[in-house]
C-alpha cells in the first residue's frame, strides 16, 4: 500500500480510510487479503493506533472491510472492483472472488465459520477406520434423515430417509434425476424466463426444452397443457419463481398435479430459497400436497449454508426408490462423507434452525438497505416476498445495461438472458445479501447509477 501525506483539513482517519480504499479498488489490497495489524499499520503511517482503527471501524461500517474475531481485518471477500467477463454461458456465472450483487450468494460474512468447523472438526477426529471404505451412493444415510426430519417439521413434507438421495449441487440433482426416469427426447416444461444455468444440463441428458410462460400467478399451466400436452417433465419453482419471486397460485398447483396425473408425467419441485420469506405466509410446497405421488422434490444447502458445500438432494416417491437407488450406484454421491456428516449434526444439533432465523433478520435488512439505497437513485424495485434477490426492472434493453454494470464490477444479471422465447420488461437480477451496511448499499446503488448513466 502507498503511503501519502496530506496538509488537508481532512482528520487524518478519514484520509487513511480513504488511502485504503483506493487500494482495495486498484485491486492493490484484493479481496480476502489480510491487512497488517493496526500497530503495524499505525507505525508504518506515522499515526495513533485509535487512527487507525477509526479508519479501519469506517471501512468495516461501509463493507468495505471484515473482521474476523481474533484472526484480524480483511478486504471483504464479497467486494471486487476488476471488471467481469459479459455473461455467455453458464459457467462463466461463477467468478473465483464474488462480486457485489452477484445472484445467488448467501451472505459469506453472516456464516458462522467458527462453529462450522468445530462441527467439521468433531467428526473428523471421531472417524473410524470404517469411515474410510466407500461411501453410500446415495448420500449418508445420517444426513438423509436429517433432511427427511427437517422436511417434515419445516415444509410438512412427509417422507422416509429412503425416498432422499443427495447429489453434489444442482446440476448432479438432474442429471440423477434424468439418467434415472428419462427418456432420449423426453419434453420438459421450464418457466421462461426461468434459471438458466441448469438448461445445458437438460439438454445433455437428452431432453427438449418446453418453454412456458410465467405471469403474476406463476407458470401458465393452461397454455403449458394447450401447447405441450404429452410433456413428461415439468419442472418449476412453485414457492417464488426464479427470477421473477412470484408463487404458483393454488389453482395452478391444481391443474398442475391432475395434468400430472392423468399423463403420468413428473413434475420437478426446485424449492431453492423457500427458507427465506419476509412477508406473508407461504403456500405449502406441492410435495406436501402429492397423493398421487407425482412430485420430485428438489433442495439445496447453497442458500441456507454456502454453495461450495455443493450439497443438494432429491425427494422421490416411493415408487421410483429403487430406480434411484440402482442409478445412484452409476452416478454416485460425490459430496465427501465428512461434509455431509457435518451438516448432518449441524441440522440434528439445532444450529441450522438458528442460522436460518439469524439470516431470515439480516436479510430483512440488508433488503431494505439495498431497496432504499436504489429507490434513492431513482430505481424501481419489484417488491418480492422472500428469497434472496432482488428484481430492478430497467427499460430499453437490459443485456447492454447489465454488461455496463459488469464492466463496473457489478455482478448483476439481465433478466433477458434468462428468457428464452417470452417477451417483456427488461430487468436486472441482483442479489443484496453480502450488503453490509446502509452507506455499502449506497455506495453500490451510486455506482450502479454511474454505470447505467
Ligand atoms: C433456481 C435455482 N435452483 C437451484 C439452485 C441451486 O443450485 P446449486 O445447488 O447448484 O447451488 C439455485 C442456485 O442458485 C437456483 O437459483
Amino acid at each position: 500500500m502507498q503511503t501519502r501525506t496530506s496538509s488537508s483539513f481532512v482528520p487524518r482517519y478519514r484520509q487513511l480510510a480513504e488511502q485504503i480504499r483506493r487500494s482495495i479498488e486498484s485491486g492493490e489490497l484484493p479481496p480476502g487479503s489480510r491487512l497488517p495489524s493496526s500497530r503495524v499499520l499505525a507505525q508504518e503511517q506515522g499515526v495513533s493506533r485509535a487512527t487507525v482503527e477509526n479508519a479501519l471501524g469506517e471501512l468495516v461500517a461501509q463493507g468495505w472491510l471484515e473482521r474476523r474475531s481474533r484472526s484480524g481485518t480483511y478486504v471483504s471477500a464479497a467486494l471486487s472492483t476488476r471488471p467481469v467477463r459479459p455473461l455467455q454461458k453458464g459457467a462463466d456465472r461463477r467468478h473465483p472472488a464474488p462480486l457485489p450483487f452477484q445472484p445467488g450468494l448467501p451472505a459469506l460474512d453472516a456464516f458462522p465459520r467458527g462453529l462450522w468447523a468445530r462441527v467439521m472438526g468433531r467428526r473428523l477426529r471421531q472417524q473410524s477406520r470404517f469411515d474410510l471404505a466407500l461411501p453410500d451412493p446415495a448420500g449418508n444415510w445420517g444426513l438423509r434423515q436429517a433432511i427427511a426430519d427437517w422436511l417434515r417439521f419445516s415444509r410438512s413434507i412427509d417422507c422416509r430417509p429412503e425416498q432422499v438421495f443427495i447429489a453434489a449441487g444442482y446440476p448432479m440433482v438432474m442429471t440423477l434425476l434424468l439418467r434415472a426416469l428419462a427418456r432420449q427426447g423426453d419434453g420438459i416444461w421450464v418457466e421462461d424466463p426461468g434459471y438458466p444455468f441448469i438448461r445445458p444440463v437438460l439438454e445433455q441428458n437428452g431432453l427438449r426444452l418446453n418453454p412456458v410462460p410465467v405471469d403474476g400467478e406463476g407458470m401458465v399451466i393452461d397454455e403449458a397443457i394447450r401447447r405441450y400436452p404429452g410433456a413428461r417433465f415439468a419442472l418449476l419453482t412453485p414457492a417464488h419463481q426464479s427470477p421473477l419471486g412470484v408463487a404458483l397460485a393454488a389453482s395452478r398447483r391444481r391443474q398442475l398435479l391432475a395434468w400430472a396425473v392423468q399423463r403420468d408425467a413428473w413434475i420437478i419441485e426446485d424449492d431453492y430459497d423457500s427458507e427465506f420469506r419476509y412477508q406473508g405466509r407461504p403456500l405449502p410446497p406441492l410435495k406436501s400436497l402429492d397423493a398421487p405421488r407425482r412430485v420430485i422434490y428438489a433442495g439445496t444447502f447453497s442458500k441456507t449454508l454456502f454453495p461450495a458445500l455443493r450439497c443438494g438432494w432429491l425427494v422421490v416417491p416411493e415408487e421410483v426408490t429403487n430406480a434411484f437407488a440402482e442409478q445412484s450406484v452409476l452416478t454416485p454421491c460425490s459430496v465427501p462423507p465428512l461434509i455431509q456428516l457435518a451438516i448432518s449434526d449441524f441440522i440434528g444439533e439445532g444450529h441450522f434452525w438458528r442460522h436460518l432465523k439469524k439470516m431470515r433478520q439480516i436479510y430483512t435488512q440488508r433488503r431494505r438497505w439495498l431497496e432504499q439505497a436504489l429507490a434513492e437513485q431513482g430505481f424501481p424495485v419489484v417488491p418480492q416476498a422472500g428469497g434472496i434477490q432482488l428484481l430492478m426492472p430497467v427499460t430499453g434493453d437490459d443485456r447492454t445495461a447489465a454488461a455496463r454494470a459488469r464492466d463496473a464490477g457489478l455482478a448483476v444479471e439481465a433478466l433477458g438472458a434468462w428468457r428464452l422465447e417470452s417477451q417483456g420488461e427488461g430487468g436486472l437480477i441482483m442479489s443484496f445479501t453480502n450488503i453490509t451496511s446502509a452507506r455499502h448499499a449506497e455506495e453500490l446503488a451510486a455506482r450502479l447509477h454511474r454505470a447505467l448513466l
